[in-house]
């Protein structure tokens, strides 16, 4: 089976068949992180470059253990330590990484379609590790990963994303793979944090947290940023915290089977309780695992080397 795509630059527009394939093809890869040697052969012989132009913690870490398990040689750069600060251009940068003879690219860049540009620009294939506010695809795969692993399917759940939905490429990233896949998704947020028209997306939309959680089976809690209320986007993080902080106190609405999500990094005591990000529901640090194997999968077939046995040892 392959995908319909050389490159994975969103969600957005992805066949179900598609996700379905990364889903199913990461559950071979999540046994092989339990594995006493945690290392399989399908990428030797290929390599792979980890561009990071923003921070990253998780993402950066993931992709290069990913690479590292599936035998790919891989190389991280960071745009704080390159050529980019003696004023090298994105393009001229990649072509003479290119040069180098490479065959997959990850890349983290502040503007959005930064990793659709670089397809029109290189011959590897390319993977978006977050581009701006536009789309995080890898994080939306592995939160529906997470989700799939504990319901067993994902067709008819009810999730709600709560905070920054406006600037959050996770948000959009989990809207478009849970909407293809069935499920029922609702934002809730300060207005002037949510999309314009959000509901255009097809999401059901809140301003009312207590209303937003009646139902709901998934809670994924997005980052509330400092810079945000800087740009007096809502008043201060206290009121914030009153009004849309996930605490033990509201989660009585929950559906009895309910799970909290975060995709990190988290403000402890902002957008998330310590209770609640500590809970026995939360599953953010399983996120954080399965990552890793939604990631061997997408790199593994988006390769194409789908002539070897990949979790072979
Ligand atoms: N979730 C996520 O993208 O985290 P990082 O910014 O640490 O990669």
């Amino acid at each position: 089976m392959k995908l319909s795509s050389r490159h994975l630059l969103g969600l957005e527009g992805v066949p179900k068949k598609d996700i379905d394939l990364i889903l199913d093809t990461s559950v071979s890869f999540r046994e092989v992180l339990d594995r006493p040697i945690k290392k399989v052969p399908p990428l030797r012989g290929k390599t792979v470059v980890n561009l990071f132009y923003e921070p990253s913690t998780r993402t950066r870490i993931s992709f290069d253990l990913a690479e590292k398990r599936l035998s790919a040689d891989s190389i991280s750069f960071s745009a704080s330590t390159s050529s980019v600060k003696k004023g090298e251009s994105l393009k001229d940068t990649v072509r003479n990484i290119e040069a180098m003879k490479i065959d997959m690219v990850v890349v983290r860049h502040k503007s959005p379609g930064a990793p659709y540009y670089l397809t029109q620009c290189l011959e590897a294939n390319i993977i978006n590790a977050g581009d701006g506010p536009h789309e995080h695809p890898t994080q939306g795969l592995l939160d529906i990963f997470t989700m799939r692993q504990k319901y067993g399917k994902i067709k008819g759940l009810r999730v709600l994303l709560v905070g920054d939905i406006k600037h959050s490429r996770v948000a959009r990233s989990n809207i478009w793979g849970l909407k293809t896949l069935g499920a029922s998704v609702a934002i809730c947020g300060p207005t002037t944090l949510l999309p314009y028209e959000a509901e255009k997306m097809g999401v059901d939309v809140y301003t009312h947290i207590d209303e937003a959680l009646e139902g709901v089976d998934v809670v994924n809690i997005l980052r509330i940023q400092l810079e945000r209320q800087q740009a007096g986007l809502f008043p201060s993080q206290r009121e914030y915290t009153n009004l849309f902080g996930i605490s033990k106190e509201r989660l009585h609405r929950l559906n009895k089977n309910y799970t909290i999500m975060h995709p990190g990094p988290m403000n402890r005591g902002v957008e998330i309780s310590n209770d609640v990000a500590d809970s026995p529901q939360s599953v953010i640090l399983d996120q954080v695992t399965n990552g890793q194997a939604v990631r061997m999968s997408v790199l593994y077939l988006l390769s194409g080397v789908d002539d070897r046995e990949a979790t072979s040892e």
